[in-house]
């Protein structure tokens, strides 16, 4: 793994000053995962990042409180999960109170309209978006603005099937990314080609993901004691 020391002079809020706002916003992200992808950001600000699905800017937040250059891709559609119409200005509103509105320029639409009109370098790639298996892995095509070493984020990989499905689907075809490990289910690749045995890093990852899927299971029938065995303490899932 390559390591960098961030440039000292580049304008940054703190984590737990970024926090503070970001953890009232809902939204899936751990404090942890949170952490993970502000360290990774301030490796690269003032460098452009990328963030495919912003919702209501939690992530947003703490990636912009990096110092980097945040691109924030929402389409903001009307469906029954996400869709609420003023999605948007909430999430402006959440980015202008912690201090980050001038470091996000949000596009709003999909993923890949975006890519497609892209040609600027970029450093670091967040993908948290929907969470079907092939919308999962057009997202992942983001990676090809990166070069050898840099980093890039899928949320939910080990905790959604559709995403895990992804993850798995690209760790057998991939010639470009390595997987380097997990903070809950917020996976970290690197780009570069993977030996056999880091593809098969992903496949370790597997009793986690069937804890997962128990614990989901466990939440909606109500059982959270049984949960709790697994080391589940929230009402949430786990992400
Ligand atoms: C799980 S939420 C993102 C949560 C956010 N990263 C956070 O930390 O709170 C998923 C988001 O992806 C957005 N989305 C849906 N389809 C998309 C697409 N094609 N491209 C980009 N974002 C999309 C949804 O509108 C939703 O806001």
């Amino acid at each position: 793994m390559l390591c960098r020391v961030p440039e000292p002079d580049v304008p940054h809020l703190d984590f737990d000053d970024a926090w503070r706002v970001a953890g009232t916003v809902g939204g899936w992200l751990t404090e942890a995962q949170a952490r993970a992808l502000y360290d990774a950001s301030r490796q690269v600000a003032p460098a452009t990042v990328v963030e495919i699905g912003s919702h209501l800017g939690r992530s947003t937040i703490v990636l912009a409180a990096s110092g980097a250059a945040v691109t924030a891709i929402d389409p903001f559609p009307d469906d029954w999960r996400y869709g609420r119409p003023d999605t948007e200005q909430r999430l402006r509103s959440h980015l202008a109170q912690a201090g980050v509105a001038d470091r996000v320029d949000l596009r709003v639409a999909t993923s890949r309209a975006v890519r497609e009109g892209w040609n600027a370098p970029v450093r670091l790639v967040y993908v948290d978006a929907k969470h079907d298996m092939w919308s999962c892995l057009d997202d992942m095509r983001w990676s090809d603005f990166l070069t050898e070493g840099d980093t890039f984020f899928v949320h939910d990989a080990f905790s959604s099937l559709g995403v895990t499905l992804a993850v798995l689907r690209d760790a057998v075809t991939t010639r470009r990314h390595t997987y380097v490990g997990r903070t809950g289910s917020l996976a970290r690749f690197e780009v570069g080609r993977p030996s056999v045995a880091q593809r098969l890093r992903v496949l370790r990852e597997m009793p986690w993901f069937a804890r997962n899927l128990v614990v989901k299971v466990l939440l909606r029938l109500r059982l959270r004691p049984v949960a709790r065995l697994l080391r589940h303490d929230d009402t949430a899932d786990p992400y």
